[in-house]
């Protein structure tokens, strides 16, 4: 049994968002649309991994907060820009209308473009951290999030529609995508605790094999969820063409795919000494979720 997380985490989480958010923006709508595709909705998946990584390496809350704010700001960025007409098309996004539905394509391109640029500046400014950690930390998002990661990603994704690819491809792609941020979030997580290159390799591996099964999993909810459980379109993903691992091999082997790199993660954090931590039942349920 894993220990149970902090149950406040994410009260403190919405806080810290809410404080990052409160901008007084020349326009107010755009400030409008950012705190609306940012706060209440969703998980908080990535952030509460930061948090969870850093407290079950004894680091402190304090320490892994600036990148847990960085980690949704992005997110939320990026299912702005994945939800538009020209991508996915999508209406709704966290049980309530997609930014762009509300607040109009222009200023939900804009507002995507603003969360990314406060994600960096969130990190950057972060004194409380030393600067060479603040560094590495800059480094580790933005390699996660640009061409070779997540934006790589969903390119790769929006090419792919209509074409049938390869298993290695679907992988790569998916790994880029989403895996990519979600790794991120292991290691920035070691990274606010002062891990060790050994501890933040085996929290990588960890985050890699979560990353890929939490994609998996999006894509079989796509299929077997409602629209209400998720608060986002089901079905999307059939009517978008695009490609999936339910596609690719059927629904129970992309169960069962998902579950085998779920114990590998959970056999990564094994050698971390973790695998009772809060971390540990992050992944289960990253891959045991019902939305
Ligand atoms: C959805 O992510 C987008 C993907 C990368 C699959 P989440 O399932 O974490 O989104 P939230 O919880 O609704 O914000
Ligand atoms: C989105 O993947 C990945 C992102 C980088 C936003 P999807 O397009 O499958 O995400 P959903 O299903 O719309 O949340
Ligand atoms: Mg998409
Ligand atoms: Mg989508
Ligand atoms: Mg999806």
């Amino acid at each position: 049994m894993s220990r149970p997380e902090p149950q406040d985490l994410r009260a403190q989480i919405d806080q810290a968002l809410a404080d990052c958010l409160a901008l007084d923006t020349l326009e107010p709508s755009l400030g409008d649309a950012m705190r609306y595709a940012a706060i209440g909705g969703g998980k908080k998946l990535r952030p509460r991994l930061v948090c969870c990584a850093c407290l079950d390496l004894s680091g402190d809350l304090a320490a892994a907060m600036p990148a847990a704010c960085a980690v949704e700001l992005v997110h939320a960025y990026s299912l702005v820009h994945d939800d538009l007409p020209a991508m996915d098309n999508a209406d709704t996004r966290h049980g309530k209308a997609s930014t762009h539905v509300t607040h109009g394509h222009p200023e939900a391109i804009l507002a995507g473009d603003a969360l990314q640029a406060l994600a960096f500046q969130v990190l950057a400014d972060a004194t409380s951290l030393d600067a060479s950690t603040r560094l590495q930390m800059l480094s580790t998002l933005a390699h996660a999030i640009g061409p070779m990661g997540m934006v790589g990603g969903q390119s790769a994704d929006m090419a792919a529609e209509t074409i049938v690819i390869s298993q290695m491809k679907l992988e790569a792609l998916h790994r880029q995508k989403t895996g990519a941020l979600l790794t991120a979030c292991f290691e920035l997580g070691g990274m606010a605790a002062g891990a060790s290159d050994e501890d933040l390799a085996l929290l990588s591996e960890a985050g890699r094999h979560t990353g890929l099964a939490f994609q998996v999993i999006d894509d079989v909810l796509d299929v077997t969820s409602d629209a209400q459980a998720m608060g986002k379109p089901v079905g999307a993903d059939a009517a978008n063409a695009k490609n999936t691992y339910p596609v690719l091999m059927g629904l129970p082997a992309a169960q069962r795919y998902a579950d085998d790199l779920m114990h590998q993660a959970l056999m990564a954090l094994e050698a971390l000494g973790l695998r009772n931590g809060l971390l540990a039942g992050l992944v289960v349920q990253s891959v045991q979720r019902s939305h």
